[in-house]
């Protein structure tokens, strides 16, 4: 099950929601975008993924980002302005200890804790202690020369506090605060489902869907199976507090947008009706959604059923330039078509349109399409 895990990176606190099998190279590379960390055989070979975690090198490959919780690490991003990193970095320079650099980072990492912590290393203690470091080009001759070079201008000082886990606990407030602003926080203490959102748009529609009413709503009442039925959502867990995290994905050329949040739901099978109501961000881009959806379903004299919409969002940050009224208004009736489509399936026990990422941009270009044409319209 994923964890909400607190941790400092390069003394910035960060607070994250991490899958256990996610590897700390992965988190600093894929989601805090830090790729100055390399990976090479990415088990514990090479070295070329070497950060500093409490004050120690170690492996990002072979580490879990969740059993780094309430650790300080260092990456090369965070140490550009170490004065004891800038000799090394002279020092690689002067005595070209790098050819294609791939191991560079790894080098300079495992370096910087050579050279401040001893200080009248000779050769052959440098080489013992560089063992786990390969390089497959340049060779060690010019690495060891520059790190020799460096301890003999010393001794060095090192910058970085060698923290342990029991003394790192008072820095821990400024991760607490943080976590207290997050999104994810944030969504958990939302207030009240029907406050309204504050600038948001809102939008009703209303989609045939073939099915009975009443097997509509057991399809769109079951969290997992409406999810499913949406083109690039799903459901990462249905907390025990009856919140939801889910996640929305969406390519479009160059643009990946994946919103990731919290989201209450509710359900009155009396009449039918129910509510979405949530909030969530993509970090990388810096953006943030927040929604609203009230849904009923709706018998049809045919014996058929519809579903009515009442959506109200409001987008802030980069990606809100995706957020104008008439663009979302041409996604969301090209979403709900192939949202109805799917939840008559679903709810007929049929086997469902496949939600292949194709399938979504299909969608997503069609809404374009459709954008600009109306945006011709005199
Ligand atoms: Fe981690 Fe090689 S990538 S040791
Ligand atoms: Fe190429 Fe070391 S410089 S692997």
């Amino acid at each position: 099950m994923n964890q909400i895990t607190s941790f400092q990176v390069n003394g910035t606190a960060i607070e994250k929601v991490i899958a256990p099998r996610t590897h700390l190279a992965d988190l600093l590379r894929e989601e805090l975008n830090l790729t100055a960390t390399h990976l090479g055989c990415e088990h514990g070979v090479c070295g070329a993924c070497t950060v500093i975690v409490d004050g120690r090198p170690v492996r990002s490959c072979l580490t879990y980002a969740v059993t780094c919780a309430n650790s300080n690490i260092v990456t090369l991003e965070g140490l550009e302005q170490d004065p004891v990193m800038g000799l090394l970095r002279s020092a690689f320079n002067r005595h070209h200890a790098l050819q294609c650099g791939y191991c560079t980072p790894g080098m300079l990492a495992t370096a910087y804790h050579i050279v401040t912590r001893l200080p009248r290393a000779d050769e052959a203690r440098v080489r013992e202690e560089l063992a786990g470091n390969l390089c497959r080009c340049t060779g060690y001759m010019g690495i060891v020369a520059a790190i020799l070079d460096v301890i003999a201008s010393g001794p060095h000082a090192r910058t970085l506090p060698e923290l342990t886990r029991a003394n790192f606990e008072p820095s821990v407030a400024p991760i607490l605060a943080a976590r207290a602003a997050s999104p994810i926080t944030q969504a958990l203490a939302a207030s009240a489902p029907t406050a309204p959102i504050v600038g948001g748009v809102t939008l009703s529609r209303t989609a045939p869907v073939a099915t009975s009413v009443d097997r509509l709503w057991a399809a769109i009442s079951n969290i997992q199976t409406a999810a499913s039925c949406m083109p690039g959502a799903s459901v990462e867990s249905i907390n025990s507090d009856g919140t939801v995290t889910g996640v929305y994905e969406m390519k479009l050329g160059p643009i990946h947008a994946r919103f990731r949040g919290l989201a209450t739901v509710n359900f009155d099978n009396a009449t039918r009706t129910g509510m979405v109501r949530g909030n969530g961000g993509d970090q990388d881009k810096r953006s943030a959604a927040e929604g609203e959806v009230r849904f009923q379903a709706l018998p049809q004299p045919d014996g058929s059923a519809s579903l009515k919409l009442d959506i109200t969002y409001r987008l802030t940050g980069p990606l809100a330039q995706f957020g104008r009224p008439a663009l979302v208004a041409a996604l969301v009736d090209q979403m709900l078509r192939v949202f109805a489509e799917r939840l008559g399936q679903a709810a007929e026990g049929k086997v469902m349109t496949p939600d292949a990422a194709d399938s979504l941009l299909k969608l997503i270009w069609r809404s374009l399409a459709q954008f600009l044409k109306l945006a011709r319209k005199p």
